[in-house]
């Protein structure tokens, strides 16, 4: 982001100088492939990560409804009752345990969600012990927070494959909550059962808050999502963060939840209370439609991305010198791209300026994906196919001069 100078500047609290550079970087092969985009040039955003796909017409008709009977006032702090019970319903199916709505508060979005409830959690400099490759939206919620990040690596050569023996190793006196995400952005991984529980046993006894962020839970490809819900012998200390962003393709109607012990969630209430102040009545109304029938949509949305994801994994390993593991879940694949340049970056730099194909280079998730670029499926085949076509021209002639 660009600073700007002006006789004020030098006021800011601290909170925004640790926001300053945020992301700087990251985004810097995207933003300026948006421009192009916007000035009319030839351009593949694979960069993306909103859903291509249109909000389901009938949820887009329940927000309206909504509006039209005037649900446009104060909701309460938690969320709408209707909505915390289907999501609570929800819950207790997928999870065999029964969750009370009572136990569900409502966010504008899992990204506030985990900003509320990492800030009710932790202090200052304490620790979050986290994954890399990480979804980059966490690194400013630390940053705000200014909570210590203790990463832990994913296996980024070995299927991005999850180690309790890792994340035990991150654990310091200082780490207050342990936070994992499956299905994994930007990986695709999925941590499985066993793990899950092993890990929420390892939580339990050192006295640590877990925290399972699953907003891609309903996007999986190979066996159905199991929430740390399920796996956990015990529910005390977990926390899971879900919402419709990806799901649903309603990133921008701001929606998602967290599912707590009911302790936590009136934590949770008094912290929303003073910074939300609830959220809108017309879009939970929305939201709880979604989420009552979705059943064909959801199985459609699953369809679709396993057909895009299919698609690029053949299409990059047909290309010499690219490689990917094929992902078992969730929206985006990683590609290894240590063959054709020095990294990730420098490998999204040149694919932008040669072939006019936006990628994200994999730094931004963590050192571990420096050699790594992350590709969208949230782009229909008739988009991927030639975008991958200037891709495999693009490693063609690279390998070609080197
Ligand atoms: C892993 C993960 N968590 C949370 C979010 C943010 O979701 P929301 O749009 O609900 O804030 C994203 C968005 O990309 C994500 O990938």
């Amino acid at each position: 982001m660009n600073v700007s100078v002006g006789p004020f500047s030098g006021q800011f609290s601290q909170l925004s100088r640790r926001l300053e550079d945020e992301a700087q970087g990251v985004w810097a092969v995207h933003d300026r492939a948006c421009e192009r985009f916007e000035s009319g040039e030839d351009v593949y955003l694979l960069s993306v990560g909103d859903p291509d796909l249109p909000t389901p017409p009938r949820v887009v008709q329940a927000g309206i409804d909504a509006l039209h009977k005037g649900r446009t006032h104060y909701a309460p702090g938690r969320g709408e009752p209707c909505l915390r019970q289907t999501i609570a319903d929800i819950e207790t199916r997928a999870s065999g345990k029964p969750c009370d709505p009572d136990e569900v508060v409502v966010f504008p979005g899992a990204t506030n969600a985990i900003y509320s409830v990492l800030a009710t959690l932790v202090n200052p400099g304490e620790g979050v012990v986290v994954a890399e490759p990480m979804y980059i939206g966490y690194e400013g919620i630390f940053r705000a927070l200014d909570i210590r990040k203790q990463s832990f690596d994913l296996d980024a050569d070995g299927g991005f494959a999850f180690s309790l023996a890792a994340v035990e190793a991150a654990i310091t006196p200082e780490t207050r909550v342990v936070m994992v995400n499956t299905p994994g952005n930007p990986a695709g991984n999925v941590i499985a059962e066993a793990d899950l529980r092993a890990l929420a046993d390892i939580c339990r006894e050192r006295g640590l808050w877990l925290i399972c962020d699953e907003v891609y839970s309903m996007i999986t490809f190979d066996a159905p999502h199991v929430s740390l819900r399920r796996a956990a012998a015990s529910l005390d200390n977990v926390i899971i963060i879900d919402g419709l962003s990806k799901s649903h393709a309603m990133t921008g109607w701001r929606l998602g939840w967290s599912v707590t012990s009911r302790a936590l969630a009136d934590r949770l209430l008094d912290f929303t209370s003073s910074t939300i102040f609830g959220c809108c009545q017309f879009v939970q109304d929305a939201a709880a439609f979604a989420l009552t029938n979705d059943e064909e949509y959801i199985q459609g949305v699953r369809e679709e991305y396993r057909v895009r994801r299919d698609y690029v994994c053949e299409r990059v390993a047909a290309i010499p010198g690219l490689q990917c593991q094929v992902p078992a879940a969730g929206m985006f694949v990683m590609i290894d791209v240590r063959a054709i340049a020095a990294d990730g970056t420098v490998f999204a730099q040149r694919l932008l300026d040669a072939a006019g194909v936006s990628v994200l280079p994999g730094l931004g998730f963590g050192e571990n994906c420096r050699g790594y670029v992350r590709v969208s499926l949230a782009q229909p085949i008739n988009v991927l196919r030639p975008a991958f076509d200037r891709i495999a021209a693009f490693v063609a002639e690279t390998e070609g001069k080197s």
